[in-house]
């Protein structure tokens, strides 16, 4: 498989495409259904989550499956009162005061449906599944305030996290998940000295509790690199792969500005062009965008995107 292939660093055919966010609101089917059940009811039923995050293979033919789900599942099992409301977002109804104990709780009882969801995917995809988590201080970051918690006191609650994280991954590769992505999506307000320690270093916690699969790590803006010895790394359009690749040898995943795709047909060939350009021939190379799909791309947009890197030669 070329997902497989390229995070395992030998990939000698085309580079594989998948899109984070590839499953959503952009394409009919899923509104359908989110006409029938809200987020979280497909979020909480197996046979939902099979369904959705096969839309988007059917509909493009893409390499890689994500897991429909979301980084915030985790803290319903956690005690957590956790809400999407359209046009809002997650809101949590019992936030977490600056500087308090999180009791630990087994979590992956409680996420038993993701799962169960996986078990039924792995009988019915052909290509490889990934299965994801929030990394420690995003996940963090929707529950409390993070940047007016005591530094130790911030690093005891990233610590639980990164615990429960380990497990809830493993949970995910036993159940079939061939590699595993992990979003630390607000990383990016932190200064290099608490990058280290409130994003990485949890994140390198993580990666060494993990059995069986390949971690990709995902943040935005360029200070992702700091990730190289950890695994593979997702990077978005503020880093230049090429200059990247001259100190970095492994996986590499990204990195077109999702923005494009709201643009024209044009654009978006020539933009995904530039990007197969720099990294033609890369054995660890998987094309993906910086960040997710938005919900107002058009539906064609995507279909040049992942035709054009598929006829790439
Ligand atoms: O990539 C995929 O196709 C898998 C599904 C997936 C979702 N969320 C589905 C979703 C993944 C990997 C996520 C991760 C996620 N969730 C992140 C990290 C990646 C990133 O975007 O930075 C974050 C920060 C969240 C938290 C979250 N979930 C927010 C802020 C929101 C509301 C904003 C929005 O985009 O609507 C969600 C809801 C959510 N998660 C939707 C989907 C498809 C929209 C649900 C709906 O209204 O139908």
């Amino acid at each position: 498989m070329l997902f497989t292939d390229a995070l395992a660093q030998k990939n000698s055919r085309r580079a594989p495409v998948w899109l984070m966010r590839q499953a959503g609101r952009y394409m009919h089917e899923y509104q359908a259904l989110r006409k029938r059940y809200d987020f979280l009811t497909i979020c909480h039923t197996p046979e939902l989550i099979c369904e959705v995050t096969h839309q988007p293979i059917n509909a493009f033919g893409l390499d890689a499956a994500i897991v429909f789900s979301d980084i915030l599942l985790i803290l319903q099992a956690l005690g957590f009162d956790l809400r999407f409301y359209d046009d809002v977002g997650p809101v949590i109804g019992n936030p977490l005061a600056a500087n308090s104990l999180l009791e630990s709780r087994p979590v992956v009882d409680e996420l038993h449906y993701v799962l169960e969801g996986i078990k039924l995917l792995k009988k019915s995809l052909n290509v490889p599944l990934i299965g994801f988590a929030g990394a420690p201080f995003t996940v963090a970051s929707y529950v409390t305030k993070t940047k007016e918690w005591n530094p130790d006191k911030l690093d005891l609650l990233l610590d639980l996290l990164a615990d429960c994280t380990i497990d809830y991954l493993n949970a995910q590769i036993e159940a079939g998940c061939d590699a595993v992505q992990l979003f630390d999506s607000w990383a990016m307000h932190l200064d290099a000295e608490q990058f280290h320690r409130f994003s990485k270093k949890p994140l390198e916690k993580i990666v060494k509790g993990l059995k069986g699969a390949p971690a990709i790590l995902f943040c935005r803006g360029p200070q992702v690199s700091a990730y190289c010895d950890l695994g593979a790394i997702s990077v978005d359009w503020t880093v230049n792969m090429p200059d990247l690749r001259a100190k970095f040898s492994g996986p590499l995943q990204g990195n077109l500005d999702p923005s494009i795709l709201l643009t024209d047909r044009k654009t978006v060939e020539k933009e995904t062009k530039k990007i197969l350009d720099m990294m033609r021939g890369d054995p660890a190379f998987i094309f993906n965008l910086g960040h997710g799909v938005h919900k107002n791309t058009p539906r064609d947009h995507v279909q040049a995107l992942v035709d054009c890197v598929k006829s790439y030669s």
